[in-house]
């Protein structure tokens, strides 16, 4: 393996759970900043209730100003059909469905239990888009573990990817460690199960957190598992603000560093990223995180003379 691919979910994942409101031309500013920087799919906002996530509120906006970025997938992530439409109308046609596999966080994010949005995802596949037109991919949110029910069981998530394909083949699902506290081992086992069972017909993402710590970790464990795509947010912000205790996603400056000094590419050039981060860190009330940011720019660099 000498490649992955990393989508970054910052102006997603990063922006949902930070209070002070990011002007539209910020945010504007920093997908345009990523995209430069090399992303080939990046998460840039999010189609949901403005009572539930206020910073996104202005996502039309966003989507409006934003310039043509050819060759690059901008996907946005909707709780419901009603969001994919508000997407589809707004002329955003790559899209993530949220379902969580504990049905409490599900209750909790999206305000109804699991089954109804797998429900919603039928209506979604068969009725909004009948003819195929949609990018889609499942974020299946506490694959591993749910902040109100403890740990998940690998067979519900498996058993739910199963009835999802039945609606559709081909779907993208995020295997996604919503509060950060899945370990590798755990994580490489449902990975691994995952492929084995469905790897033929869906592709599969790992979306992690680094509450505690294990967010590089889970990934060299799901890339042992065969996978070899991974979100990340910039300046390791992130986290949902419907799962408690939860924090940033793992940083995409991290990420990136650790896969070029491995020698395996990502097609981002870490320098323009780490100026990304700073259009975002800019913002009063914005804290940004991860290592590589702290350290002295030519240091986080110099690997690359080297190289
Ligand atoms: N975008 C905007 N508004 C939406 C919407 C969407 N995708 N889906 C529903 N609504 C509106 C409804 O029309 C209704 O409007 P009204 O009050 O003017 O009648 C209102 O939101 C409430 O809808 P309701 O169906 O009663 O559900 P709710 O209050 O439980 O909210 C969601 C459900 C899904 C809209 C809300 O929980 C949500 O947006 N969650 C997103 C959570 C999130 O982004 N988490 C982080 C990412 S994992
Ligand atoms: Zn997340």
């Amino acid at each position: 393996m000498d490649s992955i691919e990393i989508v970054e979910v910052g102006p997603r994942d990063g922006l949902q759970n930070i209070a002070t409101t990011v002007p539209t031309d910020i945010k504007i500013q920093l997908i345009h900043a990523l995209a430069d920087a090399g992303y080939k799919r990046m998460e840039i906002g999010s189609f949901v209730s403005p009572k539930a996530i206020p910073q996104m509120a202005d996502m039309d906006e966003v989507v409006r100003g934003l310039r043509p970025m050819p060759g690059v997938m901008g996907m946005a992530l909707v709780p419901n059909s009603k969001g994919a439409r508000r997407a589809i109308d707004a002329g955003v046609m790559d899209l993530e469905m949220v379902i969580s596999m504990s049905t409490s966080h599900n209750e909790s994010n999206v305000g109804r239990p699991t089954e109804e949005s797998i429900t919603d995802l039928e209506y979604l596949l068969q009725d909004v888009d009948p003819d195929n037109k949609l990018f889609l991919r499942i974020g299946l949110a506490t694959s591993f573990h749910c902040p109100f029910e403890g740990l998940t069981d690998d067979a519900v998530v498996l058993r739910n990817i199963e009835r999802m394909l039945k609606f559709r083949p081909n779907l993208e699902f995020a295997l996604s460690d919503t509060t950060g506290l899945a370990s590798p081992d755990r994580v490489k086992s449902l990975a691994t199960q995952a492929l084995a069972q469905f790897g033929d017909d869906a592709s599969f993402i790992f979306h992690g957190h680094d509450t505690a710590g294990f967010g590089l970790a889970n990934v060299l464990a799901c890339i042992d598992a065969g996978i070899r795509s991974f979100d990340a947010s910039v300046a390791g912000l992130g986290g949902c603000p419907f799962a408690p205790g939860a924090t940033g996603n793992i940083a995409s400056e991290d990420l990136v560093y650790l896969m070029h000094r491995m020698g395996i590419q990502t097609g981002i050039d870490l320098e323009k990223l780490l100026d990304a981060g700073d259009i975002i860190e800019a913002v009063p009330g914005v804290f940004g995180t991860g290592h590589v940011r702290k350290l002295p720019r030519e240091r986080a660099l110099e690997y690359r003379a080297a190289a």
